[in-house]
């Protein structure tokens, strides 16, 4: 049924825009107008403006769903505290912008890529300025920077490491491959960084990126275009949301829908990480204060991790140059930002409030002809869609896909290498639940979609 009004919508979407259509090629190019470092560019098509509305998303302001209320009433501590952030202590959440702290661009040889929060903590050495990271070097700087709680930050961690980073250094990087003159015993060959992950880190319907295939392979460089689209949101007020946030990833996906051919979204990637991406912005990147413990993000505050300077809509991308702001206040530690409650909680209150938001799927046969994966049939009976509005579901959901997916990647020795630095990290995020047994991923539909085993590769760059 699902399937069927979605396919409907792709339909009408065709007819919406073929101008857009025709044009293909030309619009994969990048974008000779924009300066940007070797290595970072942003094509016409990504910044070729698309307007959808909000009825499309199932969006009417004036007459709210439930779960669109309960998503309007989350504050900007997130799902996992719905009472709110429970303190606010000035001298703990300082993020100091001096000393050993101070600002500075990133060197030729030192790594930035597709996440602002990480690009700005390198910036102010909260992570290695170098860009490459080990896993208690990223728990202890996303701590430090953003109130981001261990069992979270150690996963990810250890998520980029095996499967895009380094397992010999127990390394990984916030943009593309080291240089060379590293040592490299990446799974795959060279390790990609999370620049070149795309479909195993790095997804699709990013909210300042360009979607990889429309770039060149590129989902690093920010497209101002794209980041107009999110910044409009919070105008009104001048203060950004979850709920507004939930709304733009929704835009976001039907526009990777219609101008993307490759447009994939395998579970992990991009049905999970792409929108809790969005969700990171307002957790992490809000200022807290007395008066407001759970914090507010405005506009200067977006902009200054974003890397974009200028006034709307004369933005300008500072490729590189994502900075915490002065006199800025991170979320209590009390409330770290973790997993379970955290990122699978703010998904859960999104996925029911904009049910089109769940991606899990891609284009089958070019731009608008999306097409999803039953959840009954890929966890082979084990789970079904309905059980997804529970975040311990989702969590089990995410922790057993990346469970299953190290064998794919890594046999013999690696394989123990890869579990000894994942299995330790997934039993402090997810240890605690009891999940639904998922004994066997069916995976035969992936292989449907075009864009599933597209995987560019790349240079380092410093953007
Ligand atoms: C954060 O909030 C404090 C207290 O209200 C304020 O003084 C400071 O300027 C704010 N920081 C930013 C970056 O807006």
């Amino acid at each position: 049924m699902k399937l069927l009004a979605l396919s409907t919508l792709a339909i009408q979407g065709a007819v919406a825009f073929p101008s857009l259509m025709g044009k293909v090629d030309e619009a994969f190019q990048p974008d000779k107008r924009a300066a940007y470092p070797a290595g970072c560019s942003v094509s016409k098509l990504c910044n070729t403006r698309m307007d959808i509305s909000d009825s499309e998303i199932g969006y009417n302001a004036k007459a709210k769903t439930p779960a669109q209320v309960a998503s309007a009433a989350r504050n900007n501590c997130g799902a996992q505290n719905p009472t709110g952030c429970t303190s606010f202590n000035a001298k703990a959440q300082y993020v100091s912008t001096s000393g050993e702290h101070a600002y500075a661009d990133p060197a030729p040889d030192e790594i930035r890529g597709p996440c602002p929060g990480l690009n700005a903590a390198a910036n102010h050495a909260y992570l290695p300025r170098s860009g490459i990271a080990s896993l208690p070097q990223t728990v202890d700087g996303m701590n430090a920077a953003f109130g981001m709680f261990p069992d979270l930050s150690g996963f990810l961690a250890a998520y980029a490491i095996v499967f895009n980073g380094d397992l010999l250094t127990q390394t990984w990087s916030i943009g593309g491959p080291p240089p060379s003159t590293t040592i490299g015993s990446g799974l795959l060959g060279k390790p990609q960084g999370i620049s070149w992950s795309h479909n195993k880190y790095e997804g699709d319907s990013s909210i300042g990126r360009c979607d990889a295939y429309i770039n060149g392979g590129d989902a690093h460089s920010l497209s101002v275009e794209r980041f107009k689209y999110a910044y409009v949101v919070g105008m009104d007020n001048d203060r950004y949301t979850l709920d507004k946030f939930a709304r733009e990833f929704t835009k976001n996906s039907f526009r990777s829908i219609r101008q993307n051919p490759n447009y994939f979204a395998p579970l992990f990637s991009t049905t999970l990480v792409s929108p809790a991406a969005y969700n990171f912005v307002v957790n992490l990147m809000s200022n807290r204060t007395a008066a407001e413990p759970n914090g507010y993000l405005d506009g200067e505050i977006f902009k200054t991790f974003f890397g974009v300077s200028g006034t709307y809509p004369n933005f300008k991308w500072l490729p590189g140059k994502e900075r915490i702001p002065e006199n800025w206040y991170r979320r209590p530690s009390e409330n770290g930002y973790n997993a379970v409650g955290g990122v699978f909680g703010d998904l859960a209150a999104q996925f029911l409030a904009y049910p089109v938001s769940f991606r899990f799927g891609g284009n089958a046969n070019g731009v608008d002809t999306y097409t999803g994966i039953d959840i009954a049939d890929f966890t082979n009976g084990a789970m079904h869609l309905d059980d997804l509005s529970k975040p311990e579901n989702l969590a089990c959901l995410a922790y057993q896909s990346v469970q299953q997916a190290v064998p794919d990647f890594a046999t013999g020795g690696l394989l123990q290498a890869a579990t000894k630095v994942l299995n330790p990290a997934l039993a402090k995020a997810f240890g605690g639940l009891a999940c639904p047994r998922i004994t066997k991923f069916n995976n035969n539909n992936l292989n449907g979609y075009p864009g599933h085993s597209y995987s560019p590769t790349g240079p380092a760059t410093t953007c």
